[in-house]
């Protein structure tokens, strides 16, 4: 029995992390949607995994040297990011023979939050030294050719051998790092496509989404610029100087986590645990690792990092309600409130549990788990509005007097596929629009779904007073306000039409 399950395991992590690259160029698109379009030149630095190729001059063979050499004439910002970084600099704590002086002999650079250059904790050296050992060999430095070229070469082809480094190049030394961030993909949100959402996957979630690969590249890129973290590590460790203590931070998550969708950086940081951080922060530690920081307010990194004890780069262990792809849309279909949801799987149980085991460490026990409960109940009280206004169009629609009808106004072009009543204020609503499709009342319940019911727990769970009352509370209650209103006016124009003949009886068939 249980060799069975393990190869049932085997296979489903094997079909899991089976990221089949295709494309290389910009003749095609990649994707469930592939054929539909076409990528744009920037999307080579988006996803070079699929779309990069090198430019064509220069044409000649280089050494590191002569890569620092020109490109510091050219790009004198990026070098100089590099030459202080700890990549650059391995050789010179190689030189010193007392550890313990190392601050001495190199020039510091601001210290705190940065270390100073080539000072490596002992922790690094740790790390530093099980790279060697797994490499085969001592490294000096990480140059431009090991990260844009083989890890090793001494010379490149600049317009044949050149790539962008995806996340799989960075762990090809930083294996662990690169194991923990792939786990993800054996977690995200239950009930929800496999895997997802999680870093490890994020780009594929772009890739799946009918009206991104339907609309102008030029804009929906800015998707991408969020999306490509599952192919690079440049994100919360920015290039070149690919520093830690910069992914500690906050701010680090701030480019992506923002927004009417996502406000997770406003919400934090207005909540009494930023404001902490925000007037306290600047004499913390930045150079500590997570588990020995002891933080007296936690962080976006202490917080989702964290899972039984560890930090790691799964940051979806403890997901439960994702982006309210199930809580708030599917279970709307299927009538199942939050609470019910929540009480009835072992597995988001055992979420909550760790997300307890957060908050212990500075609350009481009790505080954290009324607080949490409150959310879900909270939660219950959001489904019960985006449940009734979705019964609202559904039924504006079957009565037929949703204006304009489906059939009676442009389609959304491919692949997105409309299906009623379904699709009404679905997704594709956010990105397309033309002719009345869609119409006000299903923008205004694509809102309500997918911004405001999301927002209220999001401001809960993230300790933010405004965040879920005035924010976000107070919208969806006048998106519901509007949808209502909104109906009368149609069922009014519907009755006056039917009374002075001016609608025909069926305006359609009836399939
Ligand atoms: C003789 C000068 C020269 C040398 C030597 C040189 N490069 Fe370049 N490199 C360039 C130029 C010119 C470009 C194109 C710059 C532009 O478009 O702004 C470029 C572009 C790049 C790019 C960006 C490509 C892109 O798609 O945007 C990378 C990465 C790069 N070089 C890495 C290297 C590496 C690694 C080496 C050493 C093997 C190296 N370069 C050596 C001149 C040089
Ligand atoms: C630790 C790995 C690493 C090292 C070392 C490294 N790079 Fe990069 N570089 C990256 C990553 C990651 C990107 C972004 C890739 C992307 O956008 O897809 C990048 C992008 C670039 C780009 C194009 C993007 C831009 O902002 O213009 C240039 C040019 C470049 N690197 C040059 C260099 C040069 C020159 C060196 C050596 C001084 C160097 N890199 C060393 C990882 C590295
Ligand atoms: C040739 C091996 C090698 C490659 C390739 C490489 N690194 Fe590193 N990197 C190291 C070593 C060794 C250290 C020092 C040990 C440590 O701090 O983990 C280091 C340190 C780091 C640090 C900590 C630096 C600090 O100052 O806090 C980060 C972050 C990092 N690397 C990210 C990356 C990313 C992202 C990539 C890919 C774009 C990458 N590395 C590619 C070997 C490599
Ligand atoms: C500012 C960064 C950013 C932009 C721009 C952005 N997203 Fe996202 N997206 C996110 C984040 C962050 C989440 C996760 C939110 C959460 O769980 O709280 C997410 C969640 C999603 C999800 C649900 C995840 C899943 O695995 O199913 C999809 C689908 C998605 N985005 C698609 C898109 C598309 C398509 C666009 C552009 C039309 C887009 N996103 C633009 C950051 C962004
Ligand atoms: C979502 C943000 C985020 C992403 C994405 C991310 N990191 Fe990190 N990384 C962090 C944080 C935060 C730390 C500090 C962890 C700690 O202190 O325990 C860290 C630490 C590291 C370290 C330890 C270096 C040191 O010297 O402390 C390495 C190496 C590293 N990351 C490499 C990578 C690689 C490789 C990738 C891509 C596969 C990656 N990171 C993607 C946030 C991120
Ligand atoms: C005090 C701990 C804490 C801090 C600090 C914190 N979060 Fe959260 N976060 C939570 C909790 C609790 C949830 C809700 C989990 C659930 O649905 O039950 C959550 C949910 C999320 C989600 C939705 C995915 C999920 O896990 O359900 C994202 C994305 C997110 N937070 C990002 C951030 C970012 C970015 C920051 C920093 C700007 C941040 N968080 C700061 C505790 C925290
Ligand atoms: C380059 C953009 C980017 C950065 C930087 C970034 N994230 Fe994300 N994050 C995303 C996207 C995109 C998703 C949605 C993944 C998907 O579509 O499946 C996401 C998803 C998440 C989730 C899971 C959401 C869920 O629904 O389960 C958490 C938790 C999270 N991020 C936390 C963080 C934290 C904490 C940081 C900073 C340390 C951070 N992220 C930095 C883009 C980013
Ligand atoms: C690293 C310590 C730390 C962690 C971990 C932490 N908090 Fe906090 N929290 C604080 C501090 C400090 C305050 C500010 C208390 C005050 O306002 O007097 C605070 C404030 C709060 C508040 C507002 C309280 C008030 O009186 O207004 C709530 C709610 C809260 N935290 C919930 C949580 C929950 C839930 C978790 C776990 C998901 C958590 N916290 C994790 C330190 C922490």
């Amino acid at each position: 029995m249980r060799s069975i399950l393990v190869i049932i395991a085997a296979s489903i992590i094997f079909s899991i992390s089976d990221d089949t690259v295709e494309a290389k160029g910009l003749d095609k698109g990649v994707g469930p949607y592939g054929e539909f379009w076409k990528p744009i030149p920037t999307q080579r630095y988006w996803a070079p995994d699929y779309f990069y190729t090198p430019p064509e001059e220069p044409k000649g063979v280089y050494s590191e040297e002569e890569c620092v050499a020109c490109h510091k004439a050219l790009n004198p910002g990026l070098v100089k990011a590099w030459e202080e970084s700890n990549h650059a600099n391995f050789d010179k704590i190689d030189k010193i023979q007392n550890y313990q002086n190392i601050d001495s002999r190199l020039a510091p650079v601001t210290n705190p939050p940065y270390a100073p250059i080539g000072k490596l904790q002992d922790y690094q050296r740790e790390k530093l030294a099980e790279i060697e050992k797994h490499l085969g060999k001592k490294l000096t430095a990480v140059g431009c050719i090991d990260c844009h070229g083989k890890i090793g070469a001494e010379k490149l082809d600049h317009a044949k051998e050149l790539v962008m480094p995806s996340a799989a190049h960075c762990g090809e030394c930083h294996k662990q790092e690169f194991e923990e961030f792939e786990s993800e993909k054996h977690y995200g949100i239950p009930d929800w496509k496999p895997g997802r959402e999680s870093h490890a996957k994020a780009y594929d979630a772009n890739l799946d989404v009918d009206v991104w690969a339907a609309q102008d590249k030029n804009i929906v890129q800015g998707c991408d610029m969020c999306h490509n973290i599952q192919h690079k590590c440049d994100s919360c460790h920015t290039r070149h100087a690919f520093r830690a203590s910069e992914a500690r931070r906050p701010e680090a998550c701030q480019t992506c986590h923002n927004g009417p969708d996502h406000p997770d950086i406003e919400y934090y940081r207005d909540s009494k645990h930023g404001s902490i951080y925000f007037i306290e922060g600047n004499s913390w530690d930045w150079n500590k690792q997570l588990k020995d920081a002891n933080y007296i307010s936690p962080t976006c990194q202490s917080c989702h990092m964290y899972y039984k004890g560890q930090y790691s780069h799964n940051m979806v262990r403890k997901a439960i309600m994702g982006e309210g792809d199930v809580l708030f849309y599917d279970n709307i279909f299927k009538g199942i409130k939050p609470t019910d949801y929540i009480k009835n799987s072992k597995e988001l149980q055992s979420r909550r549990e760790a997300w307890i085991e957060v908050c212990v460490q500075c609350h009481s026990q009790r505080f954290s788990r009324d607080y949490l409960d409150s959310m879900d109940k909270a939660s219950d009280s959001i489904f019960h509005y985006v449940s009734d206004a979705y019964a609202t169009i559904k039924s504006l629609y079957e009565e037929e007097i949703l204006y304009p009808m489906p059939e009676n106004r442009p389609k959304a072009p491919a692949p997105v596929i409309e299906k009623y009543p379904d699709l009404l204020g679905g997704f594709y609503g956010e990105f397309w629009a033309k002719g009345g499709n869609p119409s006000r009342i299903e923008k205004d319940f694509l809102y309500m779904w997918e911004n405001d019911a999301f927002l209220v727990r999001k401001g809960l769970a993230h300790m933010n007073p405004n965040g879920f009352t005035y924010i976000s509370w107070s919208n969806l209650l006048k998106k519901y306000v509007d949808i209502q209103s909104e109906a009368n006016t149609l069922r009014r124009l519907a009755a006056l039409e039917k009374k002075t003949k001016l609608r025909s009886k069926k305006i359609r068939e009836k399939k």
